[in-house]
């Protein structure tokens, strides 16, 4: 199979399912772990992910699921267009990513890792899609949904720092057209950034 990615966490490969194209994420062993904690964790993280993109997929597109195993999560292969190359040819498909984060928290889901590499346009439903739900949870906290906020304000200042302002406003026109607490969250937001090092980084919102 071929390799498209490898992160701190897992590899990413394409191949098939049931002749269909596929995504194999595998959790890989990691040689510096005790085993039977490593064959515990990479069982625990990937139940864990393959659980909240289905709990995700009520509310947003997610890869349909082909088969789970101890540290493998077989699914469809939504395609190559990430938001990461797009936005910066159109800083307003942003929204999209603000109107997604606003859907999972308003069922009480933090995503954990809400970067542009992580929303993926499919070219056959004409959609986008959310994955990488390794790092989501069930919550009710605002403190939680305000870090969720926090992060993608860091994503785009940090790696689309030349349609920062732009992106975020869209980003947050969203995330506000759908969340019930928008602005209570985005206080949060500014306390986050206020108290953490983050406040002498000058960012035209907060
Ligand atoms: N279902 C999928 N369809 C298409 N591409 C995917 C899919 N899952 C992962 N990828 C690709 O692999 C990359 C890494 O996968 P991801 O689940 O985000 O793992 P990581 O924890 O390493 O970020 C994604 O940014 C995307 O480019
Ligand atoms: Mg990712």
């Amino acid at each position: 199979m071929e390799l498209i990615s490898k992160g701190a966490e897992a590899d990413i490969y394409k191949g098939r399912w049931a002749g269909l194209d596929a995504i194999y994420k595998v959790r890989a062993s990691k040689p510096y772990m005790i085993s039977e904690l490593d064959e515990r964790l990479r069982r625990e993280r990937t139940v864990r992910e393959a659980r909240m993109m289905l709990a995700a997929r009520q509310v947003v597109p997610t890869p349909f699921i082909f088969y789970v195993g101890n540290s493998i999560i077989v699914m469809e292969d939504v395609g190559r267009r990430r938001l990461k190359e797009e936005l910066g040819n159109k800083p307003t498909e942003a929204r999209i990513l603000g109107e997604y984060l606003g859907r999972l928290h308003s069922v009480g889901i933090m995503h954990g890792d809400p970067n542009t590499s992580n929303v993926i346009f499919n070219e056959s439903s004409n959609r986008w899609y959310i994955i990488d739900f390794g790092l989501s949870l069930h919550t009710r906290r605002f403190e939680d949904f305000a870090t969720d906020v926090h992060l993608v304000n860091e994503v785009f200042i940090v790696q689309h720092q030349e349609v920062y302002e732009e992106a975020f406003r869209s980003f947050l026109d969203g995330y506000s057209s759908v969340t019930e607490n928008a602005g209570l969250i985005v206080e949060k937001v500014k306390e986050i950034e206020r108290r953490g090092r983050y406040a002498r980084r000058r960012s035209f919102i907060f």
